[in-house]
């Protein structure tokens, strides 16, 4: 059985916009929505991030941050920081990750991923997931968080391909769609090296009564 995106109470041009900014109501279900939808794209982020005990990990666009236990549950002593743009996800992170932030695991902020509130060479590993297809200036965003990690930190970027997109009606509204040569060579213009791409296959997923092979791109490269 295909799992569903039930897309049903919105117009697929209001859903587009809460994909890319999830906001009020709407939002916090759209978020819900996307746990199901992109359940196995984030947990393979994590996996093919693989992060080394005591590190600092920053997400970016972590939506409402349902499977950061997952992430966390790895390996020992890691640190993570969720930034997102939109408040009603980080409302939604921070109520379903309070015992990580009471333990000083975990924290939100409020913030775009055109200016990271961070330092130079700062960052352990960097991961991000369907977000890559609302980056307003995919070069300069890039390079934002090429500034930020560490010297061999790492940056994982997980999206669904041009391919893949093209067959989803709603992604017609507002996204941004890449092929794999497209990201790896946006890596290597920043300057990443030992860049690597990882297909990993998933179930069918139905959208809008018709099933969809599904698959996540996982493009990685080293500081
Ligand atoms: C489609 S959702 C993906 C959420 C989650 N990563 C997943 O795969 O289910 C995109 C997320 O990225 C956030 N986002 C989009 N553009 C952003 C930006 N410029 N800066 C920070 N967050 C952004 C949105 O608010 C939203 O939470």
């Amino acid at each position: 059985m295909a799992e569903k995106f039930n897309t049903s109470n919105l117009s697929k041009q209001e859903l587009a916009s809460q994909l890319r900014k999830p906001k009020g109501n709407d939002g916090k279900e759209v978020g819900k929505q996307m746990n199901k939808g992109n359940k196995l794209i984030c947990l393979n982020s994590y996996q093919v991030l693989n992060p080394r005990k005591n590190s600092l990990i920053l997400e970016i666009g972590m939506g409402n941050g349902l499977f950061i236990k997952e992430l966390l549950n790895k390996t020992s002593n890691l640190k993570y920081i969720g930034l997102d743009f939109s408040q009603t996800m980080i409302d939604e992170a921070i109520e379903l990750n309070q015992n990580f932030i009471d333990a000083k695991k975990v924290s939100f902020i409020h913030g775009s991923i055109e200016s990271l509130p961070f330092e130079d060479n700062s960052i352990d590993y960097i991961t991000t997931t369907n977000t890559v297809y609302f980056w307003p200036n995919l070069y300069e965003n890039a390079k934002e968080i090429y500034r930020v990690l560490k010297p061999n930190g790492k940056i994982l970027i997980g999206y669904r391909s041009k391919e893949l997109m093209d067959q989803i009606e709603l992604a017609n509204f507002g996204f941004n769609k890449y092929k794999k040569n497209e990201i790896e060579t946006l890596l290597k213009n920043t300057g990443f090296k030992k860049i690597e791409t990882e297909i990993i296959s998933e179930p069918d997923l139905e959208f809008d009564g018709k099933p969809m092979k599904m698959h996540g791109f996982y493009s990685t490269g080293i500081k």
